[in-house]
């Protein structure tokens, strides 16, 4: 590879893009083949995905896949997944197998704020900004008015505007930090736009204090920007059942074992942050599948999750397990940011077809759907890990990967897969059933 930095890059036709490429990479010609070779054909369809994105050359495919039966409120859905994990549909599938016939999942909303913040530096006594908050309140809601008119008509908007001094915390910073209902948008673009609006009319507002001294006249702006942090748009699922409903969860385990066992796994993941991590991670492998295939902004929903995880100071899971009176009840409580509308979701073909496929939910429906997947991956993996051991399924699944990448056809996936039926996969066991087979002929 060259080392040498390439300017205007993104003015490059297509065509000047895979040439440059190509000489640097030593690919040559090959790599507009190898990047044609995953565009579509649809040359309409083709250019809306180009224009997702800056530098567009080709298309990077994940699975699209479907985990049925999923009964959450006693309604069946059938939630579409974007994953590479080879396990994560098969988990999903299987835990909401497990649950249909233990009364589904049960999921409400807790709340649906998001919040927005101006962070401003202002200069002087802050009991005089705080005396005159109320009628800067009242410019800003004025001054977004127009920007706010579609989403009032439908029922959301600007909910509050609070002002927070910061100042013991770095001197002279403020924020302003606004509340909003966006719906059923995930409404970045519209949080976004009615913040720095409102910052224009905090300066103007500052400027016109006409017996303030010269300094308390200024302000100044640092940014103005949605947080992706949004404990008051929150979620909670859960999944509850007799404990002798789980006899026989696992060949020879009564359901009061299975139980115990599970418990005591999440109480780890609540005081153990290497444990944490993992277990949430798993949360987030059935939670990014929906939002990815519903076009919606996974890594939000990861920096929002991982900031709820800690917000007690210390890193912890974000499922509760709990056994009383006989019977046992495991819960995620998850802020979760989605839209049904805007950004991608129509978009993207296939995110509007996974929609389509939920029956065009709200965002309050998609963040229950989203959470149950969430629970339904996390429960999967417990379940294993408390009892197979988690390589029993997982390589399992990894067998076609494995034979994938060893080249195999079909004839040797067909005998890979008898031979692996009851036995422990592995990569070294892979390759040599392969070289044994190959060398046989
Ligand atoms: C793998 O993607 C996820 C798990 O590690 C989650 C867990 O350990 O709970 C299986």
């Amino acid at each position: 590879m060259e080392n040498k930095i390439i300017k205007g890059f993104s003015k490059l036709s297509r065509i000047e893009k895979l040439k440059y490429l190509g000489e640097i990479s030593g690919k040559g010609d090959q790599i507009e083949a190898d990047l044609d070779y995953f565009r579509l054909n649809d040359l309409e369809q083709q250019s809306l995905l180009d224009e997702i994105s800056e530098n567009t050359l080709s298309n990077f495919f994940l699975p699209f896949g479907i985990a049925p039966n999923f009964v959450i409120n006693n309604k069946v859905y059938h939630l579409p997944m974007v994953t590479e994990e080879s396990s994560v549909i098969a988990a999903a599938s299987r835990s909401a197998k497990f649950w249909a016939g233990r009364g589904g999942f049960h999921a409400r909303i807790v709340s649906v704020e998001k919040t927005g913040q101006v962070h401003f530096m202002w200069q002087g006594k802050s009991d005089r900004l705080k005396q005159v908050f109320p009628d800067l309140k009242k410019e800003l809601m004025c001054a977004t008015h127009s920007l706010t008119t579609n989403m009032r008509r439908r029922g959301g908007g600007i909910l509050d505007v609070s002002l927070i001094d910061m100042s013991h915390e770095l001197e002279n910073y403020y924020q302003l930090h606004v509340s909003f209902d966006t719906l059923d948008a995930m409404g970045a673009n519209f949080i976004n736009s009615c913040l720095e609006m409102m910052a224009g009319t905090l300066e103007s507002f500052i400027r016109n204090q006409k017996d303030w001294t010269v300094e308390e006249r200024e302000c100044e702006i640092v940014m103005s920007i949605l947080s992706n942090y949004t404990p008051d748009c929150l979620v909670e699922c859960w999944i509850e059942c007799d404990i002798k409903d789980l006899d026989g969860v696992y060949d020879g385990m009564s359901g009061e074992v299975f139980a115990n066992k599970f418990l005591k796994a999440t109480q780890i993941a609540e005081l153990d942050v290497y444990r944490a991590c993992t277990h949430n991670k798993g949360i987030l492998n059935g939670v990014d599948a929906v939002v990815l295939a519903t076009g919606n902004d996974f890594r939000a929903v990861e920096a929002n999750a991982h900031v709820w995880a800690s917000q007690t100071g210390k890193y912890k899971s974000l499922t509760k397990a709990e056994i009383s009176d006989g019977r046992f009840r495991y819960e995620l409580k998850l802020p979760l940011a989605l839209g049904t509308v805007g950004g991608l979701t129509k978009l993207h073909p296939l995110a509007k077809l996974g929609l389509e496929l939920l029956g065009d939910p709200s965002s309050r429906d998609l963040m229950m759907l989203t959470a149950a997947a969430g629970l339904a991956n996390n429960f999967g993996a417990i379940r294993s890990l408390v009892t197979t051991g988690i390589q029993h399924g997982h390589m399992k699944m990894h067998l076609s990967n494995l034979l994938n990448a060893f080249n195999a056809n079909k004839a040797e996936k067909l005998m890979a897969k008898t031979r692996f039926a009851q036995s422990t996969v592995s990569y070294s066991e892979v390759e040599n059933f392969l070289n044994t087979l190959r060398n046989t002929k």
